[in-house]
């Protein structure tokens, strides 16, 4: 059962600032650290707002991942406020969108074709018949889950033999280098809390739940960014973080 109701009030000047954490001269107070429960319900009101580089540089690397999905079945696993979604209905597919925020959900159900598509529940634990999707999609969620072995059973589980696994996640190296989930709401920055995954521990685990490892991907912001970065007065972040992998992107198929 998906959430009812499409409306959801309209957010305040918010900006999504999942870039190295470094705070400008204008934000004088540290990131005040929150739940994810907590942080989802707020970001919700911001998430689809702000052009985010770490999203777009996501979304430019896997996109043509979706290729030829028409007709087939796309689970979005932490869909948020539905951007894969978004993508793959464009694409034809028949799409199904979890995630246990509310909120975000509601932002999801109020974008064409995607209200009754939803339903509010956790990734470490499907509420859905084994081997029923063709792709699964999991997008900068599993750093909020520990540990992951769980979830990446699940996302075996309800795919479909020979069907793909995907998973992207903020870079751990990126964390190494001081960046952190953050996001500001009005003149606070909120830090989310998460864990850090390396790709040999998701590799392991994801050979644990019984997958074929095809692809490990690790791109870092670029030229695309660019204009992000500029419009978010952040010049000086993208030349700091140039060369250091912003995303961790993997990809299984289920045997
Ligand atoms: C950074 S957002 C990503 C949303 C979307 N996948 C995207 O890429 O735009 C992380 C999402 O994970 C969801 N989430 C975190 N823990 C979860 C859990 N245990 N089960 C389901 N969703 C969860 C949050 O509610 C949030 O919507």
């Amino acid at each position: 059962m998906g959430p009812k109701g499409d409306s959801f009030e309209k957010a305040q000047g918010g900006e999504p600032v999942s870039v190295p954490f470094q705070p400008p001269s204008h934000i004088d107070r540290p990131p005040v650290r929150i739940s994810v429960a907590e942080g989802y319900r707020l970001w919700s009101q911001t998430y689809d707002l702000e052009p985010n580089p770490l999203l777009t540089l996501e979304f430019r690397t896997l996109s043509h991942k979706l290729e030829g999905l028409s007709g087939k079945i796309f689970l979005d696993v932490g869909c948020g406020t539905g951007r894969w979604m978004v993508e793959a209905v464009s694409r034809r597919a028949r799409t199904i969108g979890l995630d246990l925020c509310r909120e975000m959900l509601l932002v999801a159900a109020g974008k064409s074709h995607l209200t009754d598509r939803l339903v509010q529940a956790d990734i470490q634990c499907l509420p859905l018949r084994a081997e029923i999707a063709d792709m699964v999609m999991c997008s900068f969620c599993l750093g909020y889950i520990r540990p992951v072995d769980q979830v990446l059973a699940e996302l075996c589980r309800v795919t479909r033999h020979g069907g793909t696994v995907l998973v992207s996640d903020f870079h751990p190296g990126a964390h190494q280098a001081g960046w952190r989930r953050s996001f500001r709401s009005g003149s606070d920055v909120f830090e989310i809390e998460s864990y850090c995954h390396t790709a040999d521990q998701l590799v392991d685990a994801g050979r644990m739940a019984g997958m074929r490892l095809k692809q490990v991907l690790e791109p870092g912001l670029g030229e695309p960014e660019r204009h992000i970065m500029r419009g978010a007065g952040k010049m000086d972040l993208l030349e700091q973080v140039s060369g250091i992998p912003a995303v961790l992107i993997i990809e299984w198929q289920r045997g």
